[in-house]
């Protein structure tokens, strides 16, 4: 029998990798690793990240510049005993089943770098560094503005002394910084260096399946301000009826959904830019799409279509739960993982949508017209929904919502369209047509 993977190519007993992100302050490291650690647990690779900043802090909470010079003894010991201890406890969480370890610090020296590699590698877990590299002044100091100056280092302080004082940090971190293999003698090391923001990357030595998906998902990663819009499709035949899947045409109130959607993307956007528009290639997101401006470009991606409910497509819950009564319960019992017979899982409609992640990730400003199961599992990317959460996520019909990537985390903002539709949402062990969804959740 050919070995289990998680559905993805990864065989978890036999991979462990450390990401050791490399880089003077405000470079963007805790941002990428954050990023990584996010895909790679959408994917369900378990992943986690350690940040040497969150054990220093423990012992210095609020250091001012100079505890980061190198001639500072003090200093020196708290941050060497910091990194210490995250290997210690990145070194437990592999053994506990963690397959890609994060180690977020500045790992700014060779020696440093030979440090960790040497511990890692005694362990049997594999090392890729992963270095970013950036002398555009303006960025670094918007990145200082933005996300240094309220930094827990500087509680309570005024924002432009904080600003100060992190510039000098760098400047002291600047002093004994070595970009990896600046003199030709880190060449056996696996690294990826990303320069400028992507503008230049170097590959060094990139080994496996898994090392290769995370270096190709972290090249296409950028910083350009965009938003991401989430549509579903407006109201068809079959959600009035209470019937999953098919491909049916829009109701009246679906095409009244579609007329209205110009005018509540144009409010969202707040301009005249163009966004490219991705539907699925069923007829009720292309419909849906239809009086959007001819100017936006529109592509029809079949990674978009709906959850394949196999033998249930086209019926309701309640005749889904007369005829497959134990797979309705088994269904609700672990909707995640649950495939229909002949059809999919939320598990297999997210590995088919890995590669409209990867391309969103590259793009600019885009709207997704789709249907509930695939926007859920996008809207779990951008929020990091748990797999037990992301199923379940109410995701009403005539709705457009706007998320826009920040520094660590997404902002979401909901335009409702005020056209009636049905409610598609289900409820554990309902086989109710249109039950709406408790207040408490979601969108
Ligand atoms: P520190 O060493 O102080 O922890 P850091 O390198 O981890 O700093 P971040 O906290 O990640 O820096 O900085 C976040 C900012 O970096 C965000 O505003 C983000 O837009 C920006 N950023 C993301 N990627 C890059 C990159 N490749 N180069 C420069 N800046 C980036
Ligand atoms: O200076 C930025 C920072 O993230 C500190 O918060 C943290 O203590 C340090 O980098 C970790 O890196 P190093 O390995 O150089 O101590």
């Amino acid at each position: 029998m050919a070995p289990r993977t998680n559905g993805v190519g990864i065989r978890p007993e036999e991979t462990r990798i450390c990401v050791v992100m490399v880089g003077l302050p405000a470079r963007g490291k805790s941002y990428i690793a954050q990023k990584a650690q996010r895909y790679l647990k959408w994917l369900s690779i378990p992943a986690a990240t350690f940040n040497v900043g969150n054990y220093r802090r423990n012992d210095a909470p609020h250091p001012s510049a100079d505890f980061f010079d190198t001639n500072n003894a003090e200093g020196e010991r708290k941050r060497r005993a910091a990194a210490e201890a995250a290997v210690a406890d990145m070194m437990k969480w592999f053994k506990s089943g963690g397959v890609v370890g994060i180690l977020d610090a500045t790992n700014s020296t060779k020696e440093r770098r030979k440090w960790v590699l040497d511990r890692i590698n005694q362990e049997g877990v594999d090392v890729i560094f992963v270095e970013s590299k950036c002398d555009e002044e303006e960025l670094i100091m918007a990145n200082i503005r933005d996300v240094k100056t309220t930094s827990p280092d500087y509680q309570g302080q005024d924002p432009e002394q904080a600003a100060l004082d992190f510039r000098n940090r760098i400047r002291n971190y600047e002093k004994v910084y070595k970009t990896i293999n600046a003199d030709g003698d880190e060449d056996h090391l696996t690294y990826l260096k990303i320069m400028n923001v992507g503008r230049q990357v170097i590959i060094n030595r990139i080994q496996d399946y898994l090392q290769s998906r995370i270096v190709y998902y972290l090249m296409n990663l950028h910083i350009r301000p965009r938003s991401v819009w989430l549509s579903r499709h407006g109201e068809s035949m079959l959600n009035l009826e209470g019937r999953i899947g098919g491909d049916a045409d829009l109701s009246h109130r679906g095409e009244e959904y579609a007329l209205k959607l110009p005018e509540l993307v144009l409010e969202s956007v707040g301009s005249d830019r163009p966004l490219t528009v991705w539907t699925s290639t069923l007829k009720r997101t292309i419909a849906t799409a239809r009086h959007l401006p001819k100017h936006y470009n529109q592509l029809q991606w079949k990674a978009l279509d709906e959850l394949d409910a196999g033998v249930c497509d086209g019926m309701t819950y309640q005749e889904i739960a007369d005829m497959y009564p134990e797979d309705f319960q088994a269904r609700d019992e672990d909707k995640y993982n649950y495939r229909y017979r002949g059809g999919e899982s939320y598990r297999d409609v997210v590995i088919r949508l890995e590669p409209i992640i990867m391309e969103l990730e590259r793009s600019e400003d885009i709207l997704i017209i789709s249907h509930q199961a695939v926007i859920r599992c996008i809207y779990a990317y951008f929020m990091q929904k748990t797999q037990e959460e992301s199923p379940w996520v109410p995701v009403p019909l005539h709705t457009l919502m706007k998320l826009t990537p920040r520094a660590y985390g997404t902002e979401v903002q909901i335009y409702k369209a005020e056209v009636k539709a049905v409610s598609t949402w289900r409820g554990k062990g309902s086989t109710a047509k249109h039950e709406d969804p408790k207040p408490e959740g979601g969108v």
